[in-house]
């Protein structure tokens, strides 16, 4: 328990105290950067913060997962290159603070069960759930968009990871049992519910994200540049979002067969999540997983982001019974898979892509059966 921690560290009871959830998403890859849509949940499996203010404008944070602290003045909030983990704490005190939220000192604690590197975003977890943390500990009025787009900030510019905005979107406005779909051009959303008779099953590949990084940003410039070619040749498009299929089609004379590929995957991508929702509100479960299962094939041979051992994954959850879908998640070249499992059949389901894989590659696969979780801001 995350207060008998902060109790055993600084010898006194924490004053407030934040779960902020990972995510997994299930569909809309790689288009939350398109100003497209994404349909992600929060999951049971958290980072979660306790703390106390001080009278004076010194921060401790104590990581119970790298266990180690650090320590820093608000009135000087550098980066530090030698403990990472305490940058994303870091890059959002700091913007609060220039946003002219003024902030205590304050002692406090953090760890979780959200494994990093394998695409749950452990980091936007992080981010989101330092943003809370001043906001109830300080009692200060935040509006949750603010909050979420603060939160991205300070990956994107202060640990200078040029991410999208879903996963801090969903870490703070998760719903439990239910999905969140964002229209990630001006941030509208509502909740989906997912039905308790299938699971959200993760199966984690156990390779780090190794080229997740750089070949993110090469995804990112591909995007962009399809859009300048797209809007110079056919017509005046200000994103991914904006090309219907026709566009495309229109355009494929002008742009290289890469583009054309990156350009194709998000634009069929947006369109199968706006079928996901709808097949979603209306019960239909086969029909949503046959779209997972195409989404996989458009991130794999078109967009170019999954590894053998997320196709590994995927392919040995298609042969199993029960499975409504299944796709690698999240940026990929590592990380995670995402499988929709008819309830009885999920123990079974995990049982058998844990043999599969060890058989097939000689790794290790770990599987979290998921409940969908309420956001940092709701818990
Ligand atoms: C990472 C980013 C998100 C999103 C996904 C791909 O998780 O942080 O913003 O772009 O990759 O869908």
């Amino acid at each position: 328990m995350i207060e008998r921690d902060f109790f055993t560290v600084y010898g006194a009871p924490p004053e407030t105290v934040v779960r902020a959830p990972g995510r997994v998403n299930l569909i809309g890859e790689h288009t939350d950067y398109n100003d497209g849509f994404v349909l992600p949940a929060a999951i049971d499996r958290s980072i979660d913060f306790a703390g106390r203010k001080r009278a004076d404008r010194l921060v401790r944070v104590h990581s119970l997962d790298f266990d180690a602290a650090v320590e820093f003045s608000l009135d000087d909030i550098q980066k530090d290159s030698n403990n990472r983990w305490g940058n994303y704490i870091r890059g959002v005190s700091k913007y609060l603070e220039e946003d002219g939220h003024r902030l205590s000192g304050a002692d406090l604690i953090f760890g979780g069960n959200v494994p990093r590197e394998a695409g749950l975003s452990s980091s936007a977890a992080v981010e989101v759930g330092t943003a809370v943390f001043w906001r109830n500990l300080l009692r200060l009025e935040l509006d949750p968009v603010y909050l979420v787009k603060l939160a991205r900030k300070a990956e994107n510019q202060f640990v200078g990871v040029p991410c999208g905005i879903m996963d801090q979107f969903i870490s703070a406005l998760g719903r439990q049992d239910h999905a969140l779909f964002l229209d990630c051009r001006n941030l509208s959303y509502r909740h989906v519910p997912l039905r308790d008779d299938v699971k959200v099953v993760v199966c984690n590949s156990g390779v780090k994200r190794a080229l997740a990084q750089s070949e993110y940003e090469v995804r990112l410039n591909q995007c962009r540049q399809a859009v300048a070619q797209i809007a110079s040749t056919v017509r005046p498009v200000k994103s991914l979002r904006d090309v219907t299929p026709a566009d495309l089609e229109a355009a494929r004379p002008a742009l290289s067969e890469v583009l054309f590929r990156r350009a194709r995957h998000v634009v069929t991508e947006n369109q199968r999540v706006l079928e996901a929702v709808r097949v979603l509100e209306s019960g239909d479960v086969e029909r949503f997983g046959e779209l997972m299962d195409a989404s996989h094939e458009s991130l794999r041979d078109d967009y170019q982001v999954s590894s053998k051992e997320l196709d590994v994954l995927v392919e040995l959850a298609w042969k199993q019974p029960g499975v409504l879908g299944a796709r690698m998640t999240g940026a990929g070249f590592g990380g995670c898979t995402v499988n929709l499992v008819r309830q009885e059949a999920a123990e079974a389901f995990a049982e058998a892509v844990r043999r599969g894989y060890q058989d097939a590659l000689g790794l290790k696969a770990e599987i979290y059966i998921c409940e969908a979780s309420e956001g940092a801001l709701g818990a």
